[in-house]
């Protein structure tokens, strides 16, 4: 893979409207404009509710907007098809999900494998990097433990390998130490970054922790739905 993999995100009047019409409708983003160039790392911080997790979505073409474009490298991605949608996010989207989605039937090897399964990656090498990837993430004894047999913050570690496993170009991790000691949240901030600098990626963090956002340059707070502050420290 090359660095252009690394997309360049513009998002333009992006509104994202759950339930729209319906006496439950929810505004849950009322109108974004960002542009995230090429190897940037920035925060993304607001009190619960306001809009993080939906501006990742759509940031990862896991979601599309109600109105406003999303951009990658100058194109409209929110028109394309769900075909077209899917590869990008399997071969250049890392996420780290709020709720990890471990798959419950596979061993911890297996979760950390099944991305780069599906991207054709040949089996000898998928086997030694998902290994490698269990070791980086200190779960080298725990390769067979199915999610149930893992606690919450092994669960998250999992969930981080698997993130990496086909080495994104950008990386959108939500809440990615929430359920992590210090220790392990140095050790997990410090594999996203090197894994960003070898591939120059953009890596997004929603967060509420400082220590976390302290790692990215520039930080965007939200609040309802709007960008409420967005500073890049010089
Ligand atoms: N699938 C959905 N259907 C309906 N409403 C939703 C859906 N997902 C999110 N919402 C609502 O949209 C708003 C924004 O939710 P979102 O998950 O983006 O918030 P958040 O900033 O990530 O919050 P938290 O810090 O608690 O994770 C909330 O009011 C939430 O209840
Ligand atoms: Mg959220």
């Amino acid at each position: 893979m090359t660095a252009s993999s690394v997309p360049s995100i513009v998002l333009r009047g992006v509104t994202r409207t759950y339930g729209a019409g319906s006496p439950d409708e929810v505004r849950a983003l009322r109108g974004v404009d960002l542009a995230i160039p090429p190897g940037e790392t920035l925060s993304i911080e607001g009190p619960s509710g306001c809009g993080k997790t939906s501006l990742l979505n759509l940031l990862g073409l896991l979601d599309r907007p109600t109105a406003g474009d999303v951009l990658w490298d100058d194109a409209p991605v929110g028109s394309k098809g769900e075909r077209e949608r899917a590869r990008l996010r399997l071969e250049r989207v890392g996420f780290i999900f709020q709720r990890f989605y471990l798959l419950p039937t596979l061993t911890t090897r297996e979760n950390v494998e099944l991305p780069m399964r599906a991207a054709g990656v040949p089996r000898d090498e998928r086997l030694k990097r998902s290994r490698e990837l269990v070791a980086e993430v200190g779960l080298a004894g725990r390769e067979r433990a199915f999610p149930h047999q893992l606690s919450g913050g092994e669960e998250q570690r999992v969930a981080v390998a698997r993130a990496l496993a086909n080495e994104p170009g950008l990386l959108l991790a939500d809440e990615p130490t929430g359920e992590l000691d210090s220790t392990n949240t140095d050790a997990i901030l410090e594999l996203l970054r090197s894994v960003q600098q070898r591939r120059s990626a953009t890596l997004v963090l929603v967060t509420h922790n400082p220590v976390v956002a302290r790692r990215a340059r520039r930080h965007v707070t939200m609040h309802d739905g709007t960008i409420e502050r967005d500073v890049r420290e010089a």
